[in-house]
Formats: C-alpha cells, structure tokens, sequence
C-alpha cells in the first residue's frame, strides 16, 4: 500500500514557469496543503536561524560571479520601528547564489534582460543580478536608498557585465515609467513576504509591473505560516505558482527555513496583461 508520502509526491505537478528553464513543482489548490508540506518536511524551526549572514557585523563578504563581495550593514538602524532591510536575510544569499549557479547551469538568461528588484534592503541579490549581466533597477523605501546605493558603488566597480540603478519602490504606489516601460523581463524579491499588511500592497506592485513575459523569482523565509498561507492564497489568484526544489538550488546555500518559488502573471480576461 502507497504510503502517504508516496501519495503527496505522485499527486505532485512539474511545470516550467516563465522564462525559468528548469521545472518546478505547482502549488495550486489549497495553500494550507503548500504550507504543511513545507513546515512539516523541512522542518524550518529545527534547523539554524540566520546561517549565512551575521546581522550584528557591519559587513557581509560573499564570494559571487569571481567578486568577493563586500556589503555594509547597519544593525544599529534595525532597532528603529518599520525597518527590516537594514542587514542581510539569509533568504537574499540563498537567492543570490541560486541566480549565480542557475545562470551557470543555463537555467536562467540575465544577460542584457531588464531586472526589477523589489524590497532590496542592502542589495546582494540585485548587485549579483548585474554581475550576472542583467539591466537592474533596485528598489525599496526613500529611507533604504542610501545604504542601498552605498553597496551598488562598492560591489559595481570596473568590468561589470551589466548595470544597476537605485529608485525608489514603495508597494502599492504608481509606479515610476522607467519600471513598467517596457516591462522588466525578471522581477526578483528576497524576503519581501514578511507582513500581512505588505502583502496586498506587494501584490498591487506585481500586478501593475508584470506581464505574462515577466518571470517573478521570490525567496521567502519560512517564518510565519500564516502570512506565506496568506500570500499564496491571495497570489494563486492572480498568478501562477511553482516551488523550485533545493536540488536546483546552490548547493552550497540551500536551507530547510527558505523556500524559492517562480511566479508568472495568469492570462485572462479578469487579469488582462498591459
Ligand atoms: C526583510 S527585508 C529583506 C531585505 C533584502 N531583500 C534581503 O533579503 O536581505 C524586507 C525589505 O522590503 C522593504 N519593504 C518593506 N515594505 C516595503 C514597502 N511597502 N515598499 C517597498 N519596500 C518595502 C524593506 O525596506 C526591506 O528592505
């Protein structure tokens, strides 16, 4: 007799998503189930919390795309009410090094492609995106960009292969037309699912700077199971949802408290594309 296990893998549909070349399991029905699977398989709480940033330092190093990179950090300003972007989160390094190994692998084009990162904090996953050759816009609140700009300069000097510019992004607002015209080819986001409230505004965001030629890559802590049940439940409606197994992950930078998933806007009538 099938165990249960065996029933939940053989119920499982692999997809290709967007412009994400490898396959990725769908997440459709019932969010709770996504979530279970997740806090009950990989068991986030057991594992350690925060293993490959240290947010008290004042400086990440990170070896990515033959840099070593050096990121500031300001673990003073944490303390200050609202903000969250001020150090690193483990899930931007994962995220980071995914895009690094699946450029590598030939799972993902960046060169020359227009790359919209949202909530960048201090700017790891977006300062490897043009590395990796991409055209990036990095975002996040008015109160985010110094320190934000501060690592682009630091990290993006000589010979890069493609190229990084700072705005301002506030979720839910209108949005900037050097965003939205054209389209960005990718949208990426590390650790921006964090509060119920963001979630609406984040998904207004989505909506507006997303086509269905847009591929959205998400990296989410596995925190709270009541906001990312929130956001999936919410998200399902408007886009397509597939998880990235950690075997595609670097293998170097998977962890059982992060989870990867790859968005694409659905295409109808309710949902119609710009
Ligand atoms: C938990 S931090 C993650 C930072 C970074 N992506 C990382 O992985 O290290 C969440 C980021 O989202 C930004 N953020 C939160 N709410 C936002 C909003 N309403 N509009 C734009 N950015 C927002 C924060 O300023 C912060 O940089």
């Amino acid at each position: 007799m099938a165990g249960e296990e065996e029933v939940a893998e053989a119920e499982d549909v692999m997809v290709k998503l967007g412009s994400y070349r490898g396959t990725v399991r769908l997440v459709s029905g019932d969010p709770t189930e996504e979530i279970m699977l997740l806090w009950g398989i990989q068991q986030p709480t057991l594992s350690k919390h925060n293993a490959f940033v240290c947010q008290s330092s004042l400086q990440l190093h990170l070896d990515a795309c033959g840099r070593s990179l050096s990121i500031l950090q300001s673990p003073s300003s944490m303390s200050s009410p609202g903000v969250t972007g001020a150090v690193m989160w483990d899930s931007g390094v994962v995220l980071g090094k995914f895009l690094e190994h699946a450029v590598e692998s030939g799972m993902i084009l960046l060169q020359g492609k227009k790359v919209v990162e949202l909530g960048s904090g201090c700017g790891l996953v977006g300062c490897i995106a043009s590395l990796l050759g991409a055209q990036v816009i990095l975002t996040d609140l008015p109160d985010r960009l110094r320190l934000l700009k501060k690592n682009v300069e630091a990290n993006l000097y000589g010979d890069v292969k493609g190229s990084a510019t700072v705005n301002e992004l506030i979720w839910g607002d209108n949005l900037d037309p050097e965003m939205s015209e054209p389209l960005p080819g990718y949208v990426l986001g590390s650790d921006v699912i964090y509060s119920e409230e963001a979630v609406t505004d984040l998904l207004t965001t989505l909506l507006e700077l997303c086509g269905t030629q847009t591929t959205i890559i998400f990296a989410g802590e596995l925190r709270n199971d009541a906001v990312l049940e929130y956001f999936l439940e919410t998200a399902m409606k408007l886009f397509i949802i597939g998880r990235v197994d950690q075997s595609q992950w670097h293998p170097d930078y998977c962890s059982p408290r992060v989870v990867i998933y790859v968005l694409v806007k659905k295409q109808n009538r309710e949902n119609e594309d710009h």
